[in-house]
C-alpha cells in the first residue's frame, strides 16, 4: 500500500520508486500546459526542452536515495486524480551551495484545469512542515519574474524576495525565500 500523507482534504503522496516515469509524464504535460493554457511561462521553453533531460531524470531518481542534508538529495510529493494520474507535484532538493545544506530549493506545478483550487497552497503547507521536521532552516526558490500567478502564491504564503537573476534565455528571475520555524 502506498504511504499517503494527508493534508486536510487533499491526499499528498510521497513519490514511490515505480512512479518516476509518471512524474516525467506529468512534468512534460506541465510544459504543454504552459504552451496551450492561457498562463505565463514558468520556465524558458524551447523545442529541445520538450522532454525532461536525462541528467534531470537521474537527479530525481538518485536524489531520492540521498539522505536529507547531504549533497544531491531530492524528494517529490504528488497529488493524483481518481484515475491515479498525477495532477500536481512539489519537489524539494539540496542547494548547490555545500555551505548551505540546511536550506533547500523548491519546485512545483499544478496542471491546467486544477488551478485556483488551493492545491498549490496545500502542497506548500505540506512541504514546509516536512522540511521543518527535517531540521531545514529555509526554503529558497527561483521564479520567472513574468510568472505572476506563482509569485502571488509565494507572497501569500510568506516567501520574501531575496534577489534577482537571469535564466538561460535571458529572462528575468526573482529569487524568493521563506525561513522555517
Ligand atoms: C503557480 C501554481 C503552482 C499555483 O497553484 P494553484 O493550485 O493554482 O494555487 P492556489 O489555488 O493554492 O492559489 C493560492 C493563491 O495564489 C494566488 N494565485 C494563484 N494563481 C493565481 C493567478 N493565476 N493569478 C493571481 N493569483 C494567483 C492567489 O492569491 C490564490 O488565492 P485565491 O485563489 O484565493 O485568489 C500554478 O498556477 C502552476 O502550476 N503554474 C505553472 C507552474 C509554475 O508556475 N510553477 C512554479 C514555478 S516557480
Amino acid at each position: 500500500m502506498r504511504a499517503v500523507l494527508g493534508c486536510r482534504q487533499v491526499p499528498i503522496s510521497a513519490l514511490e520508486a515505480d512512479q518516476f516515469e509518471a512524474l516525467f509524464t506529468h512534468l512534460i504535460a506541465m510544459l504543454g500546459d504552459a504552451e496551450s493554457v492561457d498562463q505565463p511561462r514558468f520556465q524558458p521553453i524551447t523545442d529541445s526542452d520538450s522532454a525532461i533531460p536525462e541528467p534531470t531524470r537521474q537527479w530525481f531518481v538518485h536524489g531520492a536515495e540521498v539522505a536529507v542534508g547531504e549533497g544531491g538529495w531530492r524528494r517529490v510529493w504528488v497529488v493524483q486524480d481518481a484515475a491515479a494520474q498525477i495532477i500536481a507535484h512539489v519537489d524539494l532538493r539540496a542547494t548547490a551551495d555545500h555551505a548551505a545544506m540546511d536550506r533547500c530549493l523548491l519546485g512545483m506545478g499544478v496542471r491546467g484545469g486544477h488551478r485556483r483550487l488551493g492545491l498549490g497552497t496545500r502542497l506548500l503547507d505540506f512541504v514546509e512542515r516536512w522540511a521543518a521536521d527535517q531540521g531545514l532552516r529555509a526554503i529558497d526558490l527561483e521564479v520567472l519574474a513574468e510568472n505572476l500567478p506563482a509569485i502571488a502564491l509565494y507572497r501569500r504564503l510568506g516567501y520574501q524576495p531575496a534577489g534577482e537573476g537571469v535564466d538561460v534565455d535571458g529572462s528575468a528571475l526573482l529569487q524568493m525565500s521563506k525561513a522555517l520555524r
